[in-house]
């Protein structure tokens, strides 16, 4: 039914739950990528003694004694390798890579004319037209793993695009929902790393206890079903069980329910347009109550700072992730406050010359350009 699999991103969050579902549905892991010479790569290197490797980085020291773990199994180091990974034919990749570091094996992987399945969201922030030419000239499938997007796939299935009025995407709000900004000024990283529903890597964590998380999602829905910003809304619904929702001119609107588990929308990926057996019972209604709220856009601003980078395209979506990108880590390492990630945000798209990158070269000078910008907005800021 699917096609073999290649896992870049293995070890994360969302790679580790793309080898569960895969072993799962009986898939052929063909390839495993990551970006350290880790002892859980080692793990999964020998889980999958048939998977060609490739790691990303590590010195060069750790890459021989990762080689000697192997005991003559070839392995390839440098993104080049993650990339040859990303073009073997007629596969899926998983793109579970965190990071703007993800857009390359992105593109090689739409030229190539594979199925990518699609996590890294970073691509389709920074760079969406680029993926856009990639997908159209390498005739590709892009298919979106974010349980919002892949919501409104599903939900779009069969029916006519004329017809769709309305994306709404539902956000958890987080854990400081109902905070005020200044309540947020001294939350710590292990406060901010505690999301309600959803166990993540900690860059998504952070950016979904800011909203930041939510617009980049407005910035995918845009890059994945065409629909202008004005046809795209945000609305907090704390439990998370509705993933998102799509009106239609007749005035019906179309969910997509479950648990919050990231193996239903990586499933789907993987099966798309078919359904295997799933890993997550179906939902229990009995003694659920399903809330909607209206966003707080005073207490977290980096939602309409996404919107607004949005819409002025170009390079304003790629300088919103390099500078949330250097935020998140200064927070988490003590350098900034949590409230302070937003203003970064806003100073760097304030900052940063506009430009429309056209190739992966100017997205990475762009985003090289932010990244020192952000980073000295933040010394400014202690
Ligand atoms: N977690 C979720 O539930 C979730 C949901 C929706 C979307 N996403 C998106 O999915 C992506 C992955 O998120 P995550 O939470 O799984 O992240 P994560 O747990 O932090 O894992 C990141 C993965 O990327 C690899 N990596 C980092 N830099 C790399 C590089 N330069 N080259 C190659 N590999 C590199 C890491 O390898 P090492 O372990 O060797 O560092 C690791 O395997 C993100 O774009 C995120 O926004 C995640």
């Amino acid at each position: 039914m699917s096609r073999p699999l290649v896992v870049l991103g293995a070890t994360g969050s969302v790679g580790r739950q793309t080898l569960e579902v895969a072993n799962h549905l009986g898939l052929q892991v063909t390839g495993i990528g990551a970006r350290l010479p880790s002892p859980e790569l080692l793990d999964l290197a020998l889980s999958y003694p048939g998977a060609a490797l490739a790691v990303a980085g590590g010195s060069a020291g750790d890459r021989k004694e990762f080689a000697n773990s192997l005991a003559g199994r070839n392995v390839e180091f440098g993104s080049e390798a993650l990339i040859a990974l990303a073009v073997t034919p007629a596969q899926t990749i998983m793109n579970a890579v965190v990071g703007l570091a993800g857009l390359p094996f992105t593109l090689a992987a739409l030229e190539a004319g594979n199925r990518l399945a699609l996590a890294n969201k970073e691509s389709l922030v920074a760079a969406g037209p680029l993926v856009q030419t990639a997908l159209s000239r390498g005739g590709g499938e892009l298919i979106p793993v974010d349980s919002e997007h892949s919501a409104i796939l599903q939900c779009l299935m069969g029916e006519d695009q004329g017809a769709l009025v309305r994306l709404i995407l539902t956000a958890s709000g987080g854990p400081f929902r109902g905070w005020s900004r200044e309540e947020m000024e001294e939350v710590t990283p292990a406060q901010a790393l505690k999301h309600p529903n959803w166990v993540m890597g900690k860059r998504i964590t952070v950016d979904s206890a800011t909203l930041v998380n939510k617009a980049f999602e407005v910035i995918e829905a845009n890059q994945l079903f065409g629909l202008s910003f004005d046809q795209i809304e945000v609305v907090i619904h704390p439990q998370s069980v509705v993933h998102s929702m799509v009106e239609f001119s007749d005035g019906s609107t179309k969910a997509h329910l479950g648990y919050p588990d990231m193996r239903i929308p990586i499933a789907f990926a993987l099966t798309y347009p078919l359904r295997g057996p799933g890993l997550v019972g179906g939902f229990r209604w009995p003694g659920q109550r399903l809330t909607f709220e209206e966003v707080d856009l005073e207490a977290f601003p980096a939602l309409a700072l996404g919107f607004a980078a949005g819409r002025q395209g170009g390079s304003a979506p790629t300088i919103l992730n390099a500078a949330d990108e250097i935020a998140v880590e200064a927070f988490l390492t003590g350098r900034l406050g949590f409230n302070g990630i937003s203003r970064v945000i806003s100073d760097a798209l304030e900052t940063v010359p506009h430009s429309n990158p056209s190739n992966l070269e100017e997205v990475i000078e762009v985003d090289r350009v932010a990244r020192t910008t952000a980073a000295s907005l933040i010394v400014g800021a202690c």
